[in-house]
């Protein structure tokens, strides 16, 4: 397996490209399935779980063309995507358990075919994320659904009716999979409780265009009104805030200077309140955002929330931010309920950190020391990332096909502005 190595104390200053973001572009690639269309997707991010989700999307029978021209209107990474007619309704285990956003085929898979057999996701490193609410979504849409032998086996055979969902907890894929089965029912749908994610905004921006009628988008209301068919479009994905995110918290950690080409300010406005009680300024360039501290890194209080709250997705970024600021930051998960096992790895080099339950108490120190670490899963292991750009000596990350499957490039983008950092080929 790949490993990178960092060497820290360097600055990071110039500017970075924000790629298309991944969580958005995973919902996008599945709702092609709801059109004989063709559906071209601009700014699609280069990542393993883009190739995991095209994958099976093959599997399905969708012609998928990569690097094609790019139309009017899309820039970057074009795919095209085309499911005329599909030659099965199967997402298998060996591919689901590989990402659990292959779940997000089960809505369009059921809308468009009358049938779906989806393996259980299965448990994750982050915690045990159920799906229980897709599952109860798509019954209030008139499914079908049993489980057996692993698998949700859903069924429509005589297509989804509109219904009222309320989620009792707001579920980003679960409002996703509704959003995306309810385009194609009969009738009105209203979702209750719904997830306001930039991505699932993204998504709905996207339906709209192939034909749909989304009413309340970015709301916690949506309603949908079922269409008979939805016909080809052209998508450009939205930038990923995460990525942003993560760059913001590198230059802060780093003590550098950075601009984040392409970075959205509005899909930010959480982290930016944050990052600048922190000390961080983060302001609006012409083509971007330029990140740099103010006046020394100040620990603050964070709490994970669903959008516009702070991103639990950036959650362990931050605290490799707060591991070295002046003061103490209490850091608390709302979302999951195993999402600090950066915690023991930023441990190892030199952190003071406490957890309690879904807190976490990190003291700043003045310097952490480098040393090998263990990637656990997506966002974690880019903590750890972080971490060893500002550490003194070397850091090595290992397991990182983590960061792979969301982060593009992440070491040439980083070298590009002053890192220390390369990646060390697995000997073959
Ligand atoms: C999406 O996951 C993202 N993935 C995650 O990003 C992100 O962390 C998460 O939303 C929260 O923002 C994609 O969009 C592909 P949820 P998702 O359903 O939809 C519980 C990354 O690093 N829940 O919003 O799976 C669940 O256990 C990944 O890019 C149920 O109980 O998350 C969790 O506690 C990690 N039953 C909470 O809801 C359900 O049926 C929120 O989960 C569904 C969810």
């Amino acid at each position: 397996m790949d490993s990178i190595r960092i060497r820290g104390g360097q600055p990071l200053k110039g500017r970075i490209p924000i790629s298309g973001a991944k969580n958005a572009a995973l919902p996008l690639l599945a709702a092609c399935l709801l059109t004989e269309g063709t559906l071209t997707l601009g700014n699609v991010p280069h990542l393993a779980d883009i190739v995991t989700m095209s994958n099976l999307l093959g599997q399905l029978g969708v012609e998928i063309g990569l690097n094609g021209r790019a139309p009017q209107g899309v820039t970057g990474r074009v795919v095209t995507l085309k499911a005329a007619t599909l030659t099965g309704v199967i997402a298998p285990y060996e591919l689901v358990r590989k990402m659990r956003a292959s779940i997000l085929v089960l809505g369009p898979l059921l809308a468009r075919a009358g049938e779906a057999k989806v393996s259980l996701p299965g448990g994750c490193a982050i915690g045990s994320r159920p799906v229980d609410l897709h599952i109860a979504a798509l019954q209030k849409l008139g499914a079908e659904i049993t489980l057996d032998n692993g698998y949700i086996h859903a069924r429509a055979p005589k297509g989804l009716t509109g219904g009222e969902i309320i989620f009792p907890t707001v579920t980003v894929t679960g409002t996703e999979n509704a959003m995306m089965a309810a385009t194609l029912a009969k009738g009105e749908t209203t979702i209750v409780n719904a997830a306001r994610e930039p991505e699932v905004m993204d998504l709905a921006h996207c339906l709209v265009a192939m034909g749909a009628q989304i009413d309340g988008i970015g709301s916690d209301r949506l309603r949908i009104t079922g269409k008979e068919k939805l016909h080809t479009a052209i998508h450009q994905v939205v930038p990923d805030r995460i990525e942003a995110g993560t760059f913001a918290m590198a230059a802060a950690i780093t003590n550098g200077d950075m601009e984040l080409i392409g970075a959205k300010l509005e899909h930010l406005n959480s982290v930016v309140t944050i990052l600048a009680s922190a000390g961080v300024s983060m302001t609006e360039t012409a083509d971007g955002l330029r990140v740099r501290r103010t006046n020394g890194l100040h620990g603050v209080d964070v709490m994970t929330e669903p959008y516009p709250g702070f991103p639990t997705d950036l959650q362990a970024q931050m605290m490799a931010l707060m591991c070295v600021a002046q003061g103490a930051s209490m850091i608390t998960e709302t979302i999951f309920e195993n999402r600090f096992m950066h915690v023991p790895e930023l441990r190892r080099m030199g952190a003071h950190i406490t957890v309690h339950n879904a807190s976490a108490l990190v003291r700043g120190v003045p310097v952490l020391t480098g040393a090998p670490v263990m990637a656990t899963d997506l966002r974690a292991s880019v903590s750890l990332a972080l971490a060893g750009l500002a550490a003194q000596g070397e850091t090595t990350l290992n397991r990182i096909y983590h960061l792979d499957r969301g982060y593009e490039r992440l070491e040439e983008k980083l070298a590009a502005c002053g890192a220390e950092i390369e990646r060390i080929k697995a000997a073959a």
